[in-house]
């Protein structure tokens, strides 16, 4: 469906109904993807901004801050309905999130790539110090959970879902080491950010060795 058609379902439907929680699938799945690219939109405005205004370049710290922030609850959402699936846990969560999961990846990954455009690239640019000549151990966490995500966000679409078909959700694995690493970008920067981060790879464990038990019982 082209981008004039979505807008146009997008409407008629967001008309059409009379309380938010009955917005369809599709329409919550555009909402999503029309958010980050407006998120997207911004990010960039705003840094070519910073690097034609110098003296308002310390704000990128700040907006950058907020796109790393809510790269992460995506994260979070993203990862959220496997967890209580395997948990047998808030049904209702996993009814509401699980088909909006491949929007919300999708988002993170792009609003993670926007933090670290404003956050890191564009005061390298302004100050000359682009390509990097050193990395601190908080940006090479940072560059590596990026790199080891974007296989998984070329892949999430129905075309490698068919293509790939085993190895798709073998490659999809992959996110829990971005998980390992946004513990380690967050760890080396000191933030509170990573204790939720780390009682949330915990859950991932703990349900996964759950599900993993079941399946052996069930075998014998
Ligand atoms: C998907 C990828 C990424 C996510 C989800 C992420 C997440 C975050 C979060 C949540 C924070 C805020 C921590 C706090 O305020 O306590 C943060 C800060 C930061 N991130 Fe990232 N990040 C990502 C990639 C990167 C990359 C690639 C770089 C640079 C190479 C980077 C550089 C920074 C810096 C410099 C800070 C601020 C540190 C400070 O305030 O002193 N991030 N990141």
């Amino acid at each position: 469906m082209s981008a004039k058609h979505n807008i146009i379902h997008l409407v008629f439907s967001v008309n059409s109904c009379h309380n938010t929680s009955m917005l369809s699938l599709s329409t919550k799945q555009t909402l999503i993807t029309l958010s980050t690219i407006l998120i997207l939109f911004f990010a960039l405005g705003f840094s070519l901004y910073s690097l034609t205004t110098p003296d308002q370049l310390f704000k990128t710290q700040i907006i950058g801050q907020y796109l790393g922030k809510l790269a992460y609850l995506l994260l979070f959402l993203t990862l959220l309905p496997g967890i209580a699936k395997r948990l047998s846990l808030f049904p209702i969560l996993v009814r509401t999130l699980m088909p909006l999961r491949r929007q919300l990846g999708n988002a993170m990954y792009i609003i993670g790539l926007a933090h670290w455009i404003v956050i890191d690239l564009t005061p390298r640019l302004a100050t000359y110090t682009f390509p990097y000549r050193y990395l601190t151990p908080t940006q090479l966490a940072g560059l590596i959970l990026l790199l080891t995500l974007l296989p998984l966000f070329l892949t999430s679409n129905d075309r490698s879902l068919r293509l790939l078909k085993k190895t798709w959700s073998r490659l999809h694995k992959l996110v829990y080491l971005g998980l390992v690493f946004l513990l380690l970008h967050l760890i080396f920067q000191a933030s509170g950010w990573s204790l939720p981060l780390a009682a949330f790879l915990f859950l991932e464990i703990i349900s996964y060795t759950k599900s993993i038990l079941a399946r052996s019982s069930s075998n014998q």
